[in-house]
């Protein structure tokens, strides 16, 4: 589905992606893990198209999504949900969800209309406050939101920034829920976490990235196991 080769890539002259390399198969629940400042959310900006990258390449079904422009990222198929949400406070759910759906492939107004039965399917917190400003829902249903937004292209690969971010655990357990569903459906997630806990138990594979290289990668089983862990993480900061 997504891979990417030796890229590289940083803000202005300073490098901050060191020659990532990451596959991830359809289908796959696939952690990017690192501590604060790693450069996860630099790899999302470099996949999608608002980072400038240096080199390397990152292929999703064969094409190279590096210089290509977002409009056809996202017709690609990969839709980004970033880290602190940014959904539009003064609008109502039901338009934020239709923002998502500017750049459906053939977007036909039944097309629309199924993909918001689909993301209502999914949470239907967001059908009972379709007509609500965003900016006076929870920090969940806020959440709920930006998911359903990214939802409503109808990607075939989520790039998840930090979703539990600032959320009470039961919240958080709501949207791992959602999350369990979009698995079991076959949707392809990277799901980015500082949280080694929460994101090995809900990933099959994950990476760790520490100061912008990865440093290792396995079966999350795998890494749940392994003791030194933690220490690579925290001794990097
Ligand atoms: N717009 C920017 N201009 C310059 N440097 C930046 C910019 N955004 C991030 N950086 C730097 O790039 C590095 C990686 O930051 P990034 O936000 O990708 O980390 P992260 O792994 O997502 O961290 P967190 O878990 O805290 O979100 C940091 O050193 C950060 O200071
Ligand atoms: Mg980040």
């Amino acid at each position: 589905m997504l891979d990417v080769h030796d890229l590289c890539g940083g803000y202005g002259q300073a490098p901050v992606l060191h020659n990532v390399k990451m596959r991830l198969g359809r289908g796959e629940t696939v952690a990017l893990l690192g501590p604060n400042g790693a450069g996860k959310s630099t790899l999302l900006a470099a996949l999608t198209a608002t980072l400038p990258v240096r080199s390397g390449r990152a292929e999703m079904s064969g094409h190279d999504l590096i210089g290509m422009p977002s409009h056809r990222i996202v017709a690609e198929g990969l839709a980004l949900i970033p880290e602190g949400r940014h959904v539009f406070a003064p609008m109502t759910v039901e338009d934020n969800l239709l923002l998502g759906s500017i750049r459906l492939q053939g977007r036909s107004a039944a097309a629309v209309r199924s993909r918001f039965e689909y993301v209502y399917d999914l949470f239907p917190r967001l059908a009972e406050r379709r007509l609500q400003r965003t900016g006076t829902l929870s920090g969940g249903e806020q959440q709920m939101v930006a998911i359903g937004r990214a939802l409503m292209s109808a990607p075939r690969l989520l790039l998840l920034d930090e979703p539990f971010m600032g959320l009470a655990p039961m919240v958080v357990q709501q949207i791992l829920q959602a999350l369990q569903v979009l698995r079991s459906t076959g949707m392809t997630m990277l799901l980015v976490e500082q949280k080694l806990d929460i994101a090995l138990k809900h990933s099959d594979r994950a990476y760790v990235l520490v100061k912008g290289r990865i440093v290792c990668t396995d079966r999350s089983i795998q890494l749940a196991a392994r003791t030194d862990l933690s220490q690579l993480y925290l001794g990097s900061g």
